[in-house]
């Protein structure tokens, strides 16, 4: 399976966020992976439907928006008319609205004809969210705790990986998109591979390295 590379903007010098961008595109890489955090369900606060939208004309790749902030059916209607290609949310962040939350947000977002994801921290089995597999484009499960870039991987988000995995074969969809997100570098990158993963997200390992292009190729195992 092809592994797609999502370099995280949150990496980036925000001063100079469109160099960013121009450099994930010639870098090679296949999306780029918006960090939106909201200083509640998070600490920091990074950027909202503005920076999406004035990235969205510098760029073919598609942008994958990751929103770990409360409430966000709220904030769904933003980043889809923002030009969002993919939107995951928490399922930590709606399963405390309620039990129907996370569908009713994943099948807002479809409405917008974007793609929709669902997001498990490290401490949430990932079983919590096989009951919206099938309206999902993708899953994140994330390596981290969410908030910050350039945290050490949680080794547990390996059998979360090959669970996941297993479960997309069962439901017949081998192919779904499994992304992990927190601590990925070349050395993690293979272990996730390995356990099914076809979508990774790399902040500080590709923003950090000296030779973007070639770090997109290492964590892609090329
Ligand atoms: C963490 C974010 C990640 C982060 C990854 O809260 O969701 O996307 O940018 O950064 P690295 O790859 O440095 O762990
Ligand atoms: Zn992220």
């Amino acid at each position: 399976m092809y592994t797609k590379i999502a370099p995280s903007i949150l990496s980036a010098d925000f001063s100079r966020m469109g160099e960013a961008v121009k450099l994930c595109e010639e870098g090679g890489a296949d999306l780029i992976h918006c960090d939106v955090m909201d200083g509640t369900f998070v600490e920091p606060i990074t950027f909202g439907g503005q920076m999406v939208k004035n990235i969205r004309p510098l760029t073919r790749l598609p942008l994958d928006v990751h929103l770990m902030i409360e409430h966000p059916k709220t904030q769904i209607k933003f980043f889809a008319e923002a030009g969002a290609d993919i939107i995951t949310v928490h399922y930590e962040a709606c399963a405390k609205i309620s039990q129907t939350y996370l569908e009713e947000t994943l099948k807002l977002i479809k409405s917008y004809g974007v793609k929709c994801g669902a997001v498990v921290n490290p401490d949430v089995p990932v079983e919590k969210i096989f009951p919206v597999f099938t309206l999902c484009d993708m899953v994140l499960i994330m390596s981290v705790f969410p908030g910050y870039g350039g945290q050490k991987f949680i080794q547990g988000a390996l059998d979360k990986i090959k669970s996941a995995r297993a479960y997309a074969v069962t439901i017949g969809k081998p192919d779904m998109d499994i992304e992990v997100d927190g601590g990925v570098n070349a050395a993690t990158a293979k272990l996730c591979r390995e356990a099914g993963a076809n979508v990774l997200v790399a902040g500080s390992a590709i923003f950090g390295a000296p030779d973007f292009a070639a770090a997109v190729r290492e964590v892609r195992g090329q």
